[in-house]
């Protein structure tokens, strides 16, 4: 059956590539090594237009996608064609996946994990990642640190689109939300062309952003033995204060 519309389906996918062409992330290296260590096929969680995939693919890494935007999927295949590549991606939730098999390693970038921040969802997925790891496999997940609560509306992205010029806008309007880990926004996302109609999408998104030894509480408590929290880059020890950090786990 297919999936319900999804967050970013639509206008999100349309200018993903955009905006994190812009932030210029360093973080393939880190995927590259903890790929490059553990065995069997690995699966990347909320894999999106493919931007650790492919490049992981393109070094004959065994690694498949996994995300629930048909947009985002759709996008990564056309850009792995582009390359050359055929990726496996599958089209469903982290929350509910079953795909059958067993992966060595299961990984999540960007914090996309933060985005389950409906009761339980964060839960679930640490749960069907369990489930889908050989014994001793690995969990790698990217998760941003807790952050100061909004204090009002966010210019998140004002940027021209090579090509075409348009002006691309990110608006988010702080919700209120019941969960101190929760951060709840109105999204809207706008594509302004030089000559033409602007298109305009509005959606609500919330990132659950735990703390690193809450997530660790978390990560025992669904079976994870050996878990480790490192800075970001996952070259060393976790640091307070900083934005983002590693959380590496093994399936018992
Ligand atoms: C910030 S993007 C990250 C994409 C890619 N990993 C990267 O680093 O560029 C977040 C991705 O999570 C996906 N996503 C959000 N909620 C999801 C869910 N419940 N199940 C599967 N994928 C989800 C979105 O569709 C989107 O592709």
């Amino acid at each position: 059956m297919p999936l319900p519309r999804a967050l970013y389906d639509g206008l999100l996918a349309e200018v993903y590539d955009d905006y994190t062409d812009a932030d210029n992330r360093d973080d393939l290296v880190l995927w590259h090594r903890l790929c490059g260590e553990g065995h069997g096929v690995k699966l990347e969680l909320a894999s999106g237009t493919g931007r650790i995939l492919l490049p992981l693919l393109a070094e004959e890494y065994p690694v498949e996608g996994l995300d629930n935007s048909a947009d985002m999927l759709a996008r990564c295949r056309d850009r792995g064609t582009e390359m050359g590549l055929a990726p496996v991606l599958h089209e469903a939730d982290m929350t509910t996946f079953t795909l059958g098999r067993r992966y060595g390693l299961i990984f999540c970038a960007a914090g996309s994990l933060t985005l389950l921040a409906e009761p339980g969802q964060m839960e679930a997925a640490l749960e069907r990642s369990r489930e889908h790891l050989e014994p001793g496999g690995q969990l790698a997940l990217a998760m941003d640190a807790p952050a100061k609560p909004a204090t009002g509306k966010v210019l998140a992205r004002d940027m021209r689109r090579d090509g075409d010029g348009a002006r691309l806008r990110c608006i988010l309007d702080p919700l209120p939300d019941a969960n101190p880990e929760v951060a709840r926004w109105r999204m809207t996302n706008e594509v302004v062309p030089p000559d033409g109609a602007t298109r305009r999408e509005t959606a609500d998104i919330a990132f659950r952003r735990p703390a690193p030894h809450t997530f660790a509480d978390m990560l025992r408590a669904r079976g994870f033995a050996d878990v480790t929290l490192m800075d970001a880059h996952g070259t060393g020890p976790i640091r307070a204060g900083e934005e983002a950090y590693l959380a590496l786990a093994r399936a018992g």
